[in-house]
């Protein structure tokens, strides 16, 4: 028997996928045996041996769960993801074999909101560069901080006006911003900002482009040339989302010959090995997908990680499903 009672052998059998804090690893192994999928040297070997015995997987995000390993993990029930988004979750392979996935919307709102409208503030006024000049001694040889350009007042579009778009947008009115905004659809609860369908003409109108779309095979690349271009030479965009919204080699092309403005992002392509060509350059703000990064953020995550395949593996009602 472990500590909380729980016998080992009864203790439903989950693969983790990536590391979690450890206020979420100790409750996770007490509950469940943990196959740690990261730590194996031989990924293919390890999901042989293990797979058979894994009803669960335990995974992030950004990390998802391929068609291989949910095939290797034959008797698969749930899937649970620390994450709003669950796009690297292979779904058809999901849907195919009835298998639950579970997310974590609501809880990270409001951090991945705080963090995009940090970014435009901070890009936009210069802040890591202005810190720099006092650290490594240019304001007193030099004088005053280059100017840069002003916030309130100006023009933000939201591209995905569902939970974050929604929380970013109250954020910027807050700025006295000038807000519009795209999805497939206008929102009930957003009448008093302007539905432009659009995302160029949304782009077109805008001084700073939020992409916070739910990212899926549909909005690949929905901020491609064309919104780049539209976006323009003064115009910031910035992505708190995912990497396949944006055309990636567009906005690169567009940020180094400086047909765009600037970029602040959260998320790139092949992350966190991301392109060497935006650590060149001087107009962007880069993170390390860090968004719904807070302590209490992150540990009502865990939690709700755990809740769900606690509510799946007892035969309740799950929490927060998507499948
Ligand atoms: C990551 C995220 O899961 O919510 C999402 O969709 O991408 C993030 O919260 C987080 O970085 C943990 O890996």
């Amino acid at each position: 028997m472990s500590r909380d009672g729980v016998s080992e052998l009864t203790k439903p059998h989950i693969l983790q996928v990536g590391p979690y804090p450890e206020w979420d690893e100790v409750p996770l192994n007490e509950a469940f045996t943990v196959h740690r999928y990261f730590d194996a040297a031989d990924k293919a070997r390890f999901l042989a041996e293990v797979g058979p015995s894994v009803k669960g997987i335990a995974t992030r995000g950004e990390l998802g769960a391929t068609r291989a390993m949910i095939e290797a993990c034959s008797g698969l029930e749930v899937i649970s993801v620390y994450g709003v988004g669950f796009d690297a979750v292979d779904l058809a392979a999901c849907r195919e074999r009835g298998i639950r996935v579970t997310n974590t919307p609501d809880v990270l709102t409001n951090d991945v909101a705080d963090l995009g409208v940090a970014m435009m503030l901070c890009l936009s006024r210069g802040m890591i560069g202005a810190e720099s000049w006092v650290k490594d001694g240019s304001w007193a040889a030099k004088g005053l901080y280059p100017l840069k350009r002003r916030v309130w007042g100006r023009r933000a579009g939201v591209l995905g006006l569902g939970r974050i778009g929604y929380e970013v947008a109250k954020r910027l009115k807050g700025f006295d911003l000038e807000i519009a905004y795209s999805d497939v659809e206008a929102k009930p609860y957003a009448s008093e900002w302007e539905y432009i369908a659009d995302p160029v003409a949304l782009a077109e109108r805008s001084d700073f482009l939020f992409v916070t779309l739910a990212a899926s095979v549909a909005t690949r690349h929905i901020v491609g040339r064309e919104v780049i271009a539209a976006l323009g030479a003064e115009g910031m965009l910035i992505n708190i989302s995912r990497a396949s919204n944006i055309d990636e080699e567009a906005l690169l092309e567009a940020l180094e010959n400086r047909t765009l403005g600037s970029a602040a992002l959260d998320v790139f392509e092949g992350e966190p090995a991301l392109n060497p060509r935006f650590l060149a350059l001087d107009n962007v703000l880069l993170q390390p997908h860090h968004a719904s990064g807070t302590i209490e953020t992150r540990k009502a995550m865990g939690q709700l990680v755990r809740d769900n395949l606690a509510a799946h593996f007892a035969g309740k009602p799950l929490p927060t499903p998507v499948l």
